[in-house]
């Protein structure tokens, strides 16, 4: 079995359960520095050396590059020289990969490579996988979700009578909410998973700055709390629908749904989703949204599918040659 040079960039609530991850597996992989902000900051771990230099964190010619830095265009860049000069990807950045899916894409081409994205919607909600084993003429149509932890976090702690300030320190103490949790709040977090269930389930391109959302700000605390006595659940709710003549439309709403609805049950930073195909058929999917270990699992889980598929290459073979829709992961 080979063992695989490893870069990774970024160290923060997921980054840090997926080094946990790596270093367990010392057999499989070996480390490069850690691309953190503030290295000096960082308590010694055995074995792992933290830097702030780009250089030096993808230095010696990296087999994979884990991405889970903030932001989006910088990272996007990263990812795309990464992967034109032949290194695989494995990222969780929902909003570097809705902005930049194309150029990703075609730099997946140019070297011969593999970016892997599994966490990037869902957290550890299987969304993405499932969509990959779809496609034919009973294709998905329709996907309604919860897909935003933080949202469906911030309205649980509303409606049990929590302040909207203290519910956001809450959730971003837990690790669920982004860097600015404005992008929770919104609603342009859950654009960006639409934006990606769109090329995965539709194979279209929409940009997810044109998705209509509406913000939770606006969501009135007393009413959010007073709902639940009239048997109703306000949500964060995503919904993409493709339509007969192959149009997408997609939103991104606060509303409330009755306390039976299938995505009312969504507590805390869980994620739901229900997808409808061609034929009427649905399936529901429900899993953790959000968090350092479910998404750090997603994340790990793509990095140990590279590892295996470079260590076994006539099945890697075999996958690049399948005709692929694949939206968790774009192979060469
Ligand atoms: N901030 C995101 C959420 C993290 O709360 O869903 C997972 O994508």
């Amino acid at each position: 079995v080979r063992r695989l040079r490893v870069a990774l960039l970024g160290c923060g609530a997921v980054g840090a359960g997926v080094l946990a991850h790596l270093r367990s597996r010392p057999d499989l992989f070996e480390l490069n520095p850690v691309l953190v902000r503030r290295p000096e900051a960082r308590a010694h771990q055995d074995g792992v050396r933290f830097t702030d230099e780009l250089g030096l964190a993808l230095s010696g010619k990296p087999d994979l590059v884990v991405e889970l830095l903030g932001g989006a265009d910088h990272p996007a860049e990263i990812m795309a020289r990464a992967l034109s000069g032949g290194a695989h990807v494995v990222t969780a950045n929902k909003a570097a990969l809705a902005r930049h899916y194309d150029a990703l894409h075609a730099a997946t081409r140019e070297g011969a490579a593999r970016l892997a994205f599994s966490a990037a919607v869902g957290g550890g909600t299987p969304i993405l996988e499932a969509l990959e084993q779809r496609g034919g003429h009973n294709g998905p149509v329709r996907i309604e979700g919860v897909m935003n932890g933080t949202a469906n976090f911030l309205l649980d702690r509303l409606a049990a009578g929590d302040a909207f300030d203290d519910a956001v320190k809450e959730a971003q103490r837990l690790g669920f909410a982004e860097a600015d949790p404005a992008a929770d709040v919104d609603g342009h977090d859950a654009a960006d998973k639409l934006s990606l269930l769109i090329r995965a389930a539709f194979g279209k391109a929409v940009d997810p700055a044109g998705i209509p959302k509406d913000s939770l700000a606006q969501a009135d605390p007393a009413a959010v709390k007073a709902a639940r006595a009239d048997g109703l659940v306000f949500k964060q709710i995503g919904v993409c629908e493709l339509s007969a003549d192959g149009q997408v439309k997609a939103e991104v709403r606060v509303r409330a749904v009755p306390a039976q609805h299938p995505l009312a049950g969504a507590r805390n930073e869980e994620n739901r989703f229900i997808l409808t195909c061609a034929d009427h058929s649905v399936q529901t999917l429900c899993g953790k949204g959000a968090g350092r270990w479910p998404t750090a699992a997603a994340v790990f889980a793509d990095i140990m599918d590279i590892h295996r598929g470079l260590s076994e290459p006539e099945k890697m073979e075999f996958a690049a040659s399948e005709p692929s829709r694949a939206p968790a992961l774009l192979r060469a």
